[in-house]
Protein backbone atom coordinates (compact mmCIF):
# COMPACT_ATOMS: atom_id res chain seq x y z
CA UNK A 1 0.00 0.00 0.00
CA UNK A 2 2.79 2.29 0.27
CA UNK A 3 6.09 2.65 -1.15
CA UNK A 4 8.61 4.95 -0.60
CA UNK A 5 11.68 5.47 -2.51
CA UNK A 6 14.62 8.01 -1.75
CA UNK A 7 12.56 10.67 0.09
CA UNK A 8 14.44 13.62 1.28
CA UNK A 9 12.88 16.43 2.91
CA UNK A 10 15.26 19.22 4.10
CA UNK A 11 14.95 22.93 6.29
CA UNK A 12 16.68 25.62 6.05
CA UNK A 13 17.16 27.36 9.19
CA UNK A 14 19.35 30.18 9.82
CA UNK A 15 20.99 29.69 6.78
CA UNK A 16 21.81 25.60 8.05
CA UNK A 17 20.12 22.93 5.60
CA UNK A 18 18.76 20.08 8.13
CA UNK A 19 18.22 16.97 6.67
CA UNK A 20 14.91 16.00 8.41
CA UNK A 21 14.86 12.80 5.97
CA UNK A 22 17.91 11.81 3.89
CA UNK A 23 17.18 9.27 1.39
CA UNK A 24 14.58 7.05 2.82
CA UNK A 25 12.95 3.87 1.61
CA UNK A 26 10.31 2.23 3.29
CA UNK A 27 7.64 -0.06 1.83
CA UNK A 28 4.24 -1.03 4.50
CA UNK A 29 1.91 -3.68 3.16
CA UNK A 30 -1.69 -4.18 3.47
CA UNK A 31 -2.52 -4.90 7.43
CA UNK A 32 0.71 -4.39 8.69
CA UNK A 33 0.87 -3.27 12.05
CA UNK A 34 4.67 -1.09 12.02
CA UNK A 35 6.22 1.32 14.42
CA UNK A 36 8.71 3.44 13.72
CA UNK A 37 11.57 4.58 16.18
CA UNK A 38 13.73 7.00 16.34
CA UNK A 39 15.30 10.17 19.30
CA UNK A 40 13.74 13.43 19.27
CA UNK A 41 14.28 14.78 16.07
CA UNK A 42 15.26 12.19 14.07
CA UNK A 43 12.70 13.01 11.35
CA UNK A 44 9.25 10.48 12.32
CA UNK A 45 6.64 13.35 12.18
CA UNK A 46 8.23 14.69 8.63
CA UNK A 47 8.00 11.04 7.56
CA UNK A 48 4.60 10.60 9.40
CA UNK A 49 3.26 13.78 7.16
CA UNK A 50 4.43 12.74 3.72
CA UNK A 51 3.34 9.12 4.59
CA UNK A 52 -0.52 11.10 5.63
CA UNK A 53 -0.44 13.40 2.76
CA UNK A 54 0.20 16.22 4.91
CA UNK A 55 3.42 17.24 3.29
CA UNK A 56 4.89 16.46 0.16
CA UNK A 57 9.06 15.89 0.30
CA UNK A 58 11.39 17.48 -2.23
CA UNK A 59 12.50 14.62 -3.75
CA UNK A 60 11.94 10.43 -4.04
CA UNK A 61 8.98 8.58 -4.73
CA UNK A 62 6.14 8.11 -2.56
CA UNK A 63 3.64 5.39 -4.34
CA UNK A 64 0.22 5.13 -2.23
CA UNK A 65 -2.10 2.13 -3.51
CA UNK A 66 -0.02 1.98 -6.55
CA UNK A 67 -0.17 5.11 -7.95
CA UNK A 68 2.60 7.77 -7.30
CA UNK A 69 1.25 10.30 -5.53
CA UNK A 70 1.97 13.34 -7.90
CA UNK A 71 -0.72 12.06 -10.06
CA UNK A 72 -3.35 12.38 -7.24
CA UNK A 73 -4.95 15.85 -7.71
CA UNK A 74 -4.91 18.17 -5.10
CA UNK A 75 -8.67 17.38 -4.39
CA UNK A 76 -7.65 13.81 -4.85
CA UNK A 77 -5.14 13.75 -1.79
CA UNK A 78 -7.53 15.33 0.18
CA UNK A 79 -9.91 12.97 -0.67
CA UNK A 80 -7.41 10.25 0.69
CA UNK A 81 -6.46 11.98 3.91
CA UNK A 82 -10.11 11.92 4.84
CA UNK A 83 -11.42 8.96 3.54
CA UNK A 84 -8.66 6.44 3.81
CA UNK A 85 -6.26 7.66 6.50
CA UNK A 86 -6.88 8.04 9.83
CA UNK A 87 -4.75 10.15 12.15
CA UNK A 88 -3.95 10.23 16.38
CA UNK A 89 -2.24 11.81 17.93
CA UNK A 90 -0.06 12.86 20.80
CA UNK A 91 -2.46 15.60 21.95
CA UNK A 92 -6.06 14.16 21.18
CA UNK A 93 -7.01 17.24 18.91
CA UNK A 94 -10.47 17.03 20.36
CA UNK A 95 -12.73 20.22 20.24
CA UNK A 96 -13.35 21.02 23.74
CA UNK A 97 -16.89 22.47 22.91
CA UNK A 98 -18.06 19.41 21.39
CA UNK A 99 -19.17 15.77 22.76
CA UNK A 100 -17.52 12.41 22.43
CA UNK A 101 -19.82 12.08 19.49
CA UNK A 102 -19.79 15.27 18.03
CA UNK A 103 -16.07 15.17 17.44
CA UNK A 104 -15.76 11.78 16.07
CA UNK A 105 -19.45 13.22 13.43
CA UNK A 106 -17.01 15.78 12.73
CA UNK A 107 -14.54 14.74 10.02
CA UNK A 108 -17.77 12.64 8.17
CA UNK A 109 -19.37 16.02 7.98
CA UNK A 110 -16.84 17.47 6.12
CA UNK A 111 -16.93 14.34 4.10
CA UNK A 112 -20.37 15.07 3.32
CA UNK A 113 -21.63 11.74 5.01
CA UNK A 114 -25.41 12.16 5.50
CA UNK A 115 -26.69 13.01 8.79
CA UNK A 116 -28.42 9.63 9.69
CA UNK A 117 -24.89 7.58 8.57
CA UNK A 118 -22.75 10.04 10.39
CA UNK A 119 -24.60 9.33 13.61
CA UNK A 120 -24.34 5.83 13.00
CA UNK A 121 -21.22 5.29 12.35
CA UNK A 122 -19.81 7.74 15.27
CA UNK A 123 -22.20 5.32 17.77
CA UNK A 124 -19.84 1.98 16.32
CA UNK A 125 -16.93 3.54 16.44
CA UNK A 126 -17.29 4.73 19.64
CA UNK A 127 -18.64 1.56 21.18
CA UNK A 128 -15.74 -0.03 19.40
CA UNK A 129 -13.44 1.71 21.45
CA UNK A 130 -15.01 1.01 24.76
CA UNK A 131 -16.83 4.72 25.26
CA UNK A 132 -20.78 3.65 24.27
CA UNK A 133 -21.24 5.12 28.27
CA UNK A 134 -19.57 8.27 27.23
CA UNK A 135 -20.84 9.62 23.93
CA UNK A 136 -22.59 13.25 25.39
CA UNK A 137 -18.99 13.72 27.50
CA UNK A 138 -17.18 16.56 26.62
CA UNK A 139 -13.25 16.10 26.13
CA UNK A 140 -12.86 17.61 30.00
CA UNK A 141 -15.38 15.15 30.93
CA UNK A 142 -13.18 12.61 30.14
CA UNK A 143 -9.87 10.93 31.67
CA UNK A 144 -6.78 11.03 29.37
CA UNK A 145 -7.26 7.61 28.00
CA UNK A 146 -11.29 7.71 27.41
CA UNK A 147 -9.57 11.18 25.28
CA UNK A 148 -7.57 9.04 23.16
CA UNK A 149 -10.00 6.37 22.83
CA UNK A 150 -12.33 8.93 21.45
CA UNK A 151 -9.68 10.53 19.00
CA UNK A 152 -9.19 6.71 17.57
CA UNK A 153 -13.12 6.47 17.11
CA UNK A 154 -12.61 9.71 15.36
CA UNK A 155 -10.10 8.08 13.10
CA UNK A 156 -12.00 4.53 12.87
CA UNK A 157 -15.09 6.27 12.00
CA UNK A 158 -14.22 6.67 8.78
CA UNK A 159 -13.27 3.88 8.00
CA UNK A 160 -9.70 4.50 7.02
CA UNK A 161 -7.24 1.92 4.95
CA UNK A 162 -4.58 3.29 7.36
CA UNK A 163 -4.06 4.20 10.65
CA UNK A 164 -1.12 6.51 11.67
CA UNK A 165 -0.37 7.48 15.05
CA UNK A 166 2.29 10.34 16.21
CA UNK A 167 3.23 9.28 19.71
CA UNK A 168 -0.30 8.32 20.86
CA UNK A 169 0.35 7.28 24.28
CA UNK A 170 3.07 10.55 25.09
CA UNK A 171 0.60 12.13 27.01
CA UNK A 172 -0.89 9.16 29.13
CA UNK A 173 0.32 7.01 32.42
CA UNK A 174 1.65 3.73 31.89
CA UNK A 175 -1.79 1.66 32.54
CA UNK A 176 -3.74 4.08 30.09
CA UNK A 177 -0.99 3.73 27.83
CA UNK A 178 -1.21 0.19 27.65
CA UNK A 179 -4.95 -0.22 27.36
CA UNK A 180 -4.34 2.13 24.36
CA UNK A 181 -1.82 -0.08 22.82
CA UNK A 182 -3.89 -3.09 23.38
CA UNK A 183 -6.51 -1.17 21.48
CA UNK A 184 -3.73 -1.41 18.56
CA UNK A 185 -3.64 -5.11 19.01
CA UNK A 186 -6.86 -5.45 18.55
CA UNK A 187 -7.37 -3.21 14.98
CA UNK A 188 -4.41 -4.73 14.01
CA UNK A 189 -5.82 -8.61 14.45
CA UNK A 190 -8.74 -7.32 13.03
CA UNK A 191 -6.75 -6.39 9.52
CA UNK A 192 -6.17 -2.98 10.17
CA UNK A 193 -2.77 -1.16 8.93
CA UNK A 194 -1.36 0.60 11.48
CA UNK A 195 1.36 2.88 11.81
CA UNK A 196 2.24 3.94 14.89
CA UNK A 197 5.57 6.72 15.90
CA UNK A 198 7.08 6.32 19.44
CA UNK A 199 10.88 7.65 20.62
CA UNK A 200 9.83 4.54 23.08
CA UNK A 201 11.10 1.06 22.88
CA UNK A 202 8.21 -0.36 25.26
CA UNK A 203 5.76 1.22 22.68
CA UNK A 204 7.44 0.03 19.77
CA UNK A 205 7.69 -3.25 20.74
CA UNK A 206 3.93 -3.40 20.55
CA UNK A 207 4.57 -3.89 16.85
CA UNK A 208 4.50 -6.49 14.54
CA UNK A 209 7.63 -4.82 12.83
CA UNK A 210 9.62 -1.92 14.03
CA UNK A 211 11.22 0.16 12.39
CA UNK A 212 14.69 2.60 13.48
CA UNK A 213 15.34 5.64 12.44
CA UNK A 214 18.36 7.78 13.21
CA UNK A 215 19.19 11.52 11.73
CA UNK A 216 16.70 10.88 8.94
CA UNK A 217 18.13 7.68 7.91
CA UNK A 218 16.11 4.62 7.92
CA UNK A 219 19.32 2.58 10.11
CA UNK A 220 17.69 -0.98 10.60
CA UNK A 221 14.29 -3.28 11.58
CA UNK A 222 13.34 -5.36 13.92
CA UNK A 223 10.61 -7.60 15.24
CA UNK A 224 8.35 -6.48 18.11
CA UNK A 225 8.64 -9.04 20.97
CA UNK A 226 5.27 -8.17 23.06
CA UNK A 227 2.98 -9.72 20.91
CA UNK A 228 4.75 -11.68 18.72
CA UNK A 229 7.13 -13.99 18.10
CA UNK A 230 8.15 -14.50 21.93
CA UNK A 231 6.15 -16.10 25.21
CA UNK A 232 5.73 -12.43 26.38
CA UNK A 233 2.06 -12.32 26.94
CA UNK A 234 -0.34 -9.55 26.46
CA UNK A 235 -2.09 -7.53 29.76
CA UNK A 236 -5.37 -9.60 28.12
CA UNK A 237 -3.69 -13.32 28.04
CA UNK A 238 -2.07 -12.64 31.17
CA UNK A 239 -5.29 -11.70 33.29
CA UNK A 240 -6.35 -14.78 31.69
CA UNK A 241 -3.44 -16.87 32.64
CA UNK A 242 -3.59 -15.49 35.92
CA UNK A 243 -7.16 -16.02 36.66
CA UNK A 244 -6.24 -20.03 35.30
CA UNK A 245 -3.18 -21.01 37.24
CA UNK A 246 -5.49 -18.99 40.67
CA UNK A 247 -8.06 -21.42 39.75
CA UNK A 248 -6.00 -24.48 39.66
CA UNK A 249 -4.62 -23.36 42.64
CA UNK A 250 -7.54 -23.28 44.95
CA UNK A 251 -9.22 -26.02 43.35
CA UNK A 252 -9.19 -29.33 46.28
CA UNK A 253 -7.73 -32.79 44.78
CA UNK A 254 -10.57 -34.21 43.06
CA UNK A 255 -12.62 -31.49 42.61
CA UNK A 256 -11.95 -32.10 38.61
CA UNK A 257 -14.07 -35.58 38.99
CA UNK A 258 -16.95 -33.92 40.45
CA UNK A 259 -17.42 -30.99 38.31
N1 LIG B 1 8.96 23.12 9.85
C1 LIG B 1 10.25 22.91 10.15
N2 LIG B 1 11.17 23.88 9.94
C2 LIG B 1 12.47 23.66 10.22
N3 LIG B 1 12.97 22.53 10.71
C3 LIG B 1 12.10 21.54 10.94
C4 LIG B 1 10.70 21.66 10.68
N4 LIG B 1 10.08 20.51 11.02
C5 LIG B 1 11.06 19.69 11.47
N5 LIG B 1 12.26 20.30 11.42
C6 LIG B 1 13.55 19.70 11.82
O1 LIG B 1 13.67 18.45 11.14
C7 LIG B 1 14.18 17.47 12.01
C8 LIG B 1 13.19 16.32 12.15
O2 LIG B 1 12.04 16.78 12.84
P1 LIG B 1 10.81 15.85 13.22
O3 LIG B 1 10.39 15.11 12.00
O4 LIG B 1 9.78 16.68 13.88
O5 LIG B 1 11.47 14.84 14.25
P2 LIG B 1 10.81 13.88 15.34
O6 LIG B 1 9.35 13.80 15.07
O7 LIG B 1 11.51 12.58 15.16
O8 LIG B 1 11.12 14.47 16.66
C9 LIG B 1 14.50 18.16 13.32
O9 LIG B 1 15.85 18.52 13.32
C10 LIG B 1 13.61 19.38 13.29
O10 LIG B 1 14.18 20.42 14.03
MG1 LIG C 1 7.70 14.16 16.32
Amino acid sequence: MIEIRDIEKKYEMGGETVHALDKVTLSIQDGEFVAIIGPSGSGKSTLMNIIGCLDVADSGTYILNGKPIEKYSERQLARIRNKNIGFIFQGFNLLSKLSALENVELPMIYQGVPAHERHKRAKEALEHVGLAGRIKHKPTELSGGQQQRCAIARALAAHPSLILADEPTGNLDKKTGKEILNLFLELHEQGNTIVLITHDPKVADWAERIVYIEDGKITSEGRGTRRYGTDELTIDEKHTYDAETQAEEVMPDGADAIL
